[in-house]
């Protein structure tokens, strides 16, 4: 299956996009992942990604597109994928549409996961990630079993730069100005699935299987 997830920061598209693709044996292609494995290094490049990272700005189009390109290029996407937080802009979108058709793929669906801002702010200033392996968790909604240590793989867990509050007001904004359109964009194109966002992981991980049309 070829999937978009789209939804505003902190709806929880990554917790969803790294459980559905295990189920569905396709990779998860996060693009603020792939940002942040990039801004590690010291690089010319990787200091200009960070302003956009740090600053709650989005990364220009031609340089998503491009490593979007480059990903979807591998052969682990051959049966499917899951496009977690790409595309975001109108340009974005229309790129991976000509990047599709050029080798006669097409989208399955897009899901949307739609959550009040409020809630989302709560989640996103409550998130630790893994600096090893990018699990998720939250202080309060998802807590570590050991405070600060990843149980998946023992890593270090940490609050990104961008998780505290004036950062994720500039996200919002741009999700506002640039991204939020997509949503009427695919639902014209006849691929939008709506997910209320607020319940428990559980009950919105069942509630995607239902909307893709697979049994848990
Ligand atoms: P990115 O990393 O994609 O950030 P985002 O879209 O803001 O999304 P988040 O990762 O913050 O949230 P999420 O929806 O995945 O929620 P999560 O599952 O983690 O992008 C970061 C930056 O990179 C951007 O600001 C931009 O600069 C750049 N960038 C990336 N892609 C780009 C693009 N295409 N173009 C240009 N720039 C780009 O959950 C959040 C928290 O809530 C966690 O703590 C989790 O444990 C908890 N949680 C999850 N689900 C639930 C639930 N149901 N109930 C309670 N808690 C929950």
């Amino acid at each position: 299956m070829r999937l978009i997830f789209l939804g505003a920061p902190g709806a929880g598209k990554g917790t969803q996009a790294a459980r559905l693709a295990r189920r569905l044996r396709v990779p998860h292609i996060s693009t603020g992942d792939m940002l942040r494995e990039t801004v590690r290094e010291d690089t010319p490049l990787a200091r200009d990604l960070r302003s956009h990272l740090d600053s709650g700005r989005l990364v220009p189009d031609d340089k998503m597109n491009e490593a979007v390109r480059a990903r979807l290029k591998k052969p682990d996407t051959d049966e499917g994928f899951i496009l977690d937080g790409y595309p975001r802009t109108a340009a974005q979108a229309q790129a991976l549409q000509e990047n599709l058709s050029e080798k006669g793929r097409k989208l399955d669906a897009v899901l949307y996961f739609n959550l009040r801002q409020d809630v989302a702010v709560e989640r996103l200033s409550g998130r630790r990630t893994c600096r090893n392996c990018t699990a998720n968790y939250h202080v309060k909604f998802n807590p570590p079993e050991k405070e600060g240590v990843c149980g998946r793989c023992g890593g270090e867990l940490f609050q990104r730069d961008d998780d505290v509050h004036a950062v994720i007001k500039k996200r919002f904004e741009e999700y506002r100005q640039k991204t939020v359109s997509l949503v009427d964009f695919y639902r014209n194109a006849g691929l939008l699935k709506e997910i209320d966002a607020a319940p428990a992981p559980d009950e919105i991980y069942s509630r995607l299987l239902t909307a893709l049309g697979h049994v848990e």
